[in-house]
């Protein structure tokens, strides 16, 4: 099991310099609204992951009116010791692990894993397509580096060939041996994108089945469906779609269109689900994340509660726990703690955070 030992943050969100030291199993991240307990785990993903789980722009995190940002986190697992560091400026971002300065993203991305459970989850059943895309993208990248080099590459290539569109429409041309070879290269990069979704939506729709039908003690099964913007020969598509993507100036199909869906048999979820459905499928979709990272990295990975532990009832908080069954680091923010059922819990630690700063700490059990 990884966990974080220690944090320290400069200038990230609210956070002007922090420094703090963890529990390797459950943190109580505790205030009041909009004194940093979401920014806190933010931190701790965008560290492993480079990226926010709400926000696709890096210059957020950076606290306004400062130059750059910088979040250092010490790991262990077992007995060994792992530094990640981040630094955020205006000119982009730094990783580095051991002190090494990674230029890839994706030979770092999933060194530590994290999977994150946040309000915008729902997002994943309520919203449109780009939210699924962040979702399949940040969970595969974490479990698969090729992934990440593959989708670097290909939304590089996007780009090129979307601007070799303006240029030949400028111009008034409509073949170019580049765009050829931009569209060969792009297909290239988009047929293993493509194939490593569908087999990650495979195997995530398995276990979100299991999993919802437990949590919800509902007899129907929910389905997931990879659905790619163009089936068959891409290349093929490509050309059929060339004289339209001429006039707009832009790709019409590819991975950046995909998107998966959920349904009840033929029926979409979202035509008929209650509220309290969606909000059960959101959280299976991140348990069968936990789940396949754990089978695929032999690792579990660290756990992210925001706002969605101190919601449930106390046989819910208790079940959602045994889930972890102590193989996760947990970290669950709340605005109080009358509202958490710790009673079964025997070592836990509390943080108390005001205005970006932490102002008390508390060890409870015997093993911290
Ligand atoms: N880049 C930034 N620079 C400075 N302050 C920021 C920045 N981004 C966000 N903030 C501030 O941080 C605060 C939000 O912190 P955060 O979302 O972590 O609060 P929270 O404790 O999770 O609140 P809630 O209980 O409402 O979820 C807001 O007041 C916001 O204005
Ligand atoms: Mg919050």
């Amino acid at each position: 099991m990884t966990a974080i030992k220690s944090l320290t943050l400069k200038n990230f969100r609210l956070y002007e310099s922090l420094n703090a030291s963890f529990s390797p199993l459950i943190n109580i991240i505790l205030g009041n609204n909009a004194q940093g307990k979401t920014s806190l785990l933010e931190a701790i993903h965008a560290l492993a992951l480079t990226k926010s789980h709400k926000t696709a722009s890096d210059r957020e995190l950076i606290s306004h009116h400062q130059p750059f940002s910088t979040v250092k986190g010490t790991f262990a697992n077992e007995n060994k010791e792992t530094v990640l560091e981040m630094i955020l400026s205006k000119e982009g971002k730094k990783v580095r692990h051991n002190q090494i300065e990674y230029k890839r993203l994706s030979d770092y991305v999933g060194i530590v894993n994290i999977v994150m459970f946040a309000p915008e989850d729902l997002n994943l059943i309520k919203g449109g397509p780009s939210e699924r895309r962040r979702f399949m993208d940040m969970e595969i990248g974490q479990l698969n580096r090729h992934y990440v080099y593959h989708l670097n590459q290909y939304k590089r290539l996007l780009k090129e060939r979307n601007e070799q569109l303006k240029t030949m429409q400028r111009k008034r041309i409509k073949s170019d041996p580049l765009l050829d070879i931009l569209s060969e290269q792009l297909v290239h990069y988009s047929v293993r994108i493509m194939r490593d979704r569908a087999g990650f939506i495979e195997t995530l729709a398995q276990k979100v089945a299991s999993i919802y039908q437990v949590l919800s003690n509902e007899p129907t099964a929910i389905e997931i469906h990879y659905n790619p913007s163009s089936k068959g020969d891409m290349l093929k598509a490509l050309k059929n779609k060339q004289a339209y993507d001429l006039m707009t100036g832009s790709t019409s199909i590819g991975p950046h269109r995909d998107d998966c869906g959920f349904y009840y048999g033929d029926i979409p979820v979202m035509k008929v689900a209650s509220q309290g459905q969606i909000r059960t499928l959101a959280l299976s979709l991140k348990l069968a994340v936990v789940d396949m990272i754990k089978e695929h990295k032999k690792n579990a990975p660290i756990v992210l509660l925001d706002d969605v532990f101190s919601e449930l009832d106390a046989s819910r908080q208790k079940n959602l726990l045994n889930k972890f069954d102590k193989a996760s680091q947990i970290f669950i923010t709340s605005t109080s703690l009358d509202t958490m059922h710790l009673e079964s819990l025997k070592d836990y630690k509390v943080f108390e955070v005001t205005a970006g700063k932490i102002e008390g700490v508390k060890t409870h059990g015997s093993t911290l």
